[in-house]
């Protein structure tokens, strides 16, 4: 089986979480992808979505799920996304998809985050995957040093612009032993917008698509 395969055996895992008539939060990706042509295979149960990407909100729309402003949304129940790494206690690395902040702001709504991944991406300590870290395109220098002084390799993905307009710093070599105050570390300093560690909201259910079947984490 391949990597993309169990991707999609956790996406699809994933319509058994989706309480039927509400709303649903959107993450963004490949697997994520999966999980919104699932989504579309019972849009006439749902009232529609709200989305953390422009890529995800295009596809939706494609699809036919109505997209809501998440101004205009005051709870909703389930929030559904990938990661790069989950570690045992559900702390996440994402932002691979330079999508981190509105994910992070799409989870902070949802009542329960439904983690939805290959077996790849368990590891024991987080960290091999280069932390994404979205930053005010002046502060960019700034901020990498910063982040060489909390002993991790900044590197710009110079290809690519957020869609709220700024970059991202990718952030090599950090073995994460405590996620939670590394999170918060990198969000003081002064021109980050957000950073890639989700361990203040870590994910409540992970479904993990394997070559045996889908694994369910509580
Ligand atoms: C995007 C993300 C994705 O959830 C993460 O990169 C996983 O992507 P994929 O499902 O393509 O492996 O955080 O910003």
């Amino acid at each position: 089986m391949t990597q993309d395969e169990m991707k999609k055996r956790a996406a699809w895992a994933a319509l058994d979480f989706v309480p039927r008539h509400t709303i649903v939060g959107v993450g963004t990706g490949s697997t994520v992808n999966h999980f919104i042509d699932a989504l579309a295979s019972i849009k006439h149960e749902i009232k529609g979505a709200v989305s953390s990407s422009v890529q995800s909100t295009e596809k939706m729309l494609a699809l036919g799920i109505q997209v809501f402003d998440l101004n205009d949304v005051d709870s909703f129940s389930v929030y559904v996304d990938g990661a790069d790494e989950i570690n045992s206690q559900k702390h996440m690395i994402k932002g691979g998809g330079a999508a981190l902040t509105r994910e992070k702001i799409v989870a902070a709504v949802a009542e329960k985050f439904v983690c939805i991944v290959d077996s790849s991406k368990q590891v024991d300590v987080l960290g091999k995957f280069p932390l994404p870290v979205e930053v005010i395109p002046m502060a960019r220098n700034y901020v990498a040093r910063e982040l060489t002084i909390l002993g991790g390799r900044p590197v710009w993905r110079e290809s690519v612009v957020t869609d709220n307009g700024n970059i991202i710093l990718d952030v090599h070599g950090l073995a994460i032993t405590d996620p939670l105050a590394l999170e918060q570390q990198i969000n003081q300093i002064t021109g980050v917008v957000a950073n890639g560690l989700f361990a203040a909201r870590a994910a409540d259910v992970v479904l993990v698509g394997a070559a045996t079947g889908t694994l369910v984490l509580q």
